[in-house]
């Protein structure tokens, strides 16, 4: 079906397509790869604080301020700023978001071929019997392998583009709602299980007891990157998603739910971690991107039927990584058809090829390219610190700007109210956000996070 092909734009059905389809791009790797170790790698609870904090006064101001954009114009991520803003610079912000789409979506696909490769190291039951340094062992000779992730990475990249392919309401909206609630589920069993494991508890109180002498301004970076990165917001990527909103969709009461979903199931995550993390006698920053490979299929040994509970988080994870890459790839897609009338399967295959190129360095990071590092990081932790910590909070910083000054303010209120069908509390609040505290605290973040200012 051939959906944002010129003319007739397709869209979301019903009121839970919509929030499982934004909850489906928030809820990801981003929550279960990324936040355990970069909370592991940032010192813990005091890192979880300023990440709420940057959640609830940034995130969701942002995400709103998408959600205003995107369903205002019906456009994706360029055409809505050159929609709103003609003949102005303001379409560069479409274009930076479709620059970080690439860039995530080539080390996206790396964490999500491994997942894949998880299923499959699952089905063969390869974890059992394996202790810590096993399982460290099988996860950092298949990351060195080179060709095998090479293979899962392609094989994850041609199944988003085939559910991109299937257009948006068919496709996005199916495959989001049913498998959501089930991950919800195991990750409440794992952290069950992971908090009831002898010495526990020092992973509990590592995850929930602030220590402030463990940040400065590179955590409060990572904080702010690691919250635009799991809320999908500062690319368009809610704003290509929005623009298939109808016009009935409580905009604000959306972006709160899905921010709320997205910390939970965050939470959830390093619940289930690190626990057992410190059970094994790991130390919190010692995982990286391997984090969860590592640790999970310990607490799967340990579960009664483990063997399916590995299974089938895996294959959740997977479908949960995928709900998210197609909302990555949707951002570019849907430029290349409405911007330049390509055919949508046209925009698709070159939008994937595109990226599996990308893609290649990031997954050969620690292998071929082991020895290609940019102020010491490898090609895979530069492209994630450059989407995260500097498009995303630059992405959103212009789109809080955009919204706030450029746009009308009447103009804002009557998208948010439904055309005042919606009656809006904490407009004020809202507009007072966007036009001073968040443009100036992610400013400040940003610079001072980057060294540029003291
Ligand atoms: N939010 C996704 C996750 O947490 O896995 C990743 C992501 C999706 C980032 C879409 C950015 C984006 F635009």
């Amino acid at each position: 079906m051939d959906t944002t092909d010129q003319g007739k734009r397709d869209g979301f059905s019903s009121k839970f397509g919509i929030i499982a389809a934004a909850a489906g791009s928030a809820i990801g790797l981003g929550n279960i790869w990324r936040f355990p170790y970069v909370v592991g790698e940032s010192g813990g609870g005091a890192f979880l604080l300023v990440y709420l904090g940057f959640v609830l006064v940034l995130g969701i101001p942002v995400m709103l301020s998408e959600f205003v954009i995107g369903r205002k114009t019906k456009s994706n991520a360029y055409g809505a700023f050159k929609k709103l803003a003609p003949r102005t610079a303001w379409p560069v912000v479409g274009i930076m978001g479709i620059v970080a789409a690439f860039v995530i979506l080539a080390f996206y696909s790396t964490i999500a071929g491994w997942t894949l490769h998880y299923v499959y190291l699952s089905l063969t039951n390869a974890f059992q019997g394996k202790g810590t340094t096993d399982l460290t062992y099988i996860f950092e000779q298949f990351q060195v392998s080179g060709g095998l992730p090479l293979m899962w990475q392609l094989i994850f990249i041609v199944l988003t583009a085939i559910i991109i392919l299937s257009g948006v309401k068919d496709g996005i909206e199916k495959y989001s709602k049913i498998l959501m609630p089930f991950l919800l589920l195991l990750l409440i069993a794992l952290s069950i299980r992971s908090v009831t494991l002898p010495n526990s508890f020092e992973g509990i109180s590592f995850l929930f007891k602030p220590d402030f002498s463990k940040i400065d301004a590179g955590v409060i970076l990572n904080a702010l990157g690691q919250a635009f990165f799991s809320l999908s917001i500062g690319m368009g990527a809610l704003i290509t998603y929005s623009s298939y909103f109808p016009k009935d969709t409580n905009l604000s009461t959306t972006a709160f739910e899905v921010s709320i979903a997205d910390v939970i199931i965050a939470i959830l995550a390093g619940i289930a971690i690190f626990p057992a993390m410190f059970s094994l006698g790991m130390q919190p920053e010692e995982g990286g991107p391997g984090l969860i490979f590592m640790v999970l299929p310990n607490v799967f040994q340990q579960i009664p039927g483990g063997y399916f509970v590995s299974l089938a988080f895996f294959i959740l994870l997977a479908i949960a990584a995928l709900t998210s890459s197609i909302s990555i790839m949707e951002v570019v897609v849907a430029f290349l058809v409405e911007e330049f009338k390509m055919k949508r399967r046209q925009g698709t295959v070159i939008t994937a090829v595109a990226a599996a190129f990308i893609g290649v360095f990031c997954t050969l990071s620690w292998s071929t390219f082991e020895g290609v590092t940019f102020a010491g990081k490898n090609i895979f932790d530069t492209l994630d610190f450059a989407a995260s910590n500097i498009l995303l909070p630059l992405g959103g910083l212009l789109i809080v700007l955009f919204v706030g000054w450029y746009m009308k303010s009447v103009e804002v209120k009557e998208e948010l109210s439904n055309s005042g069908a919606l009656k809006i509390r904490l407009f004020s609040a809202f507009l007072f956000i966007i036009r001073f505290i968040a443009p100036v605290a992610i400013a400040i973040i940003f610079l001072n996070g980057i060294g540029f200012i003291k």
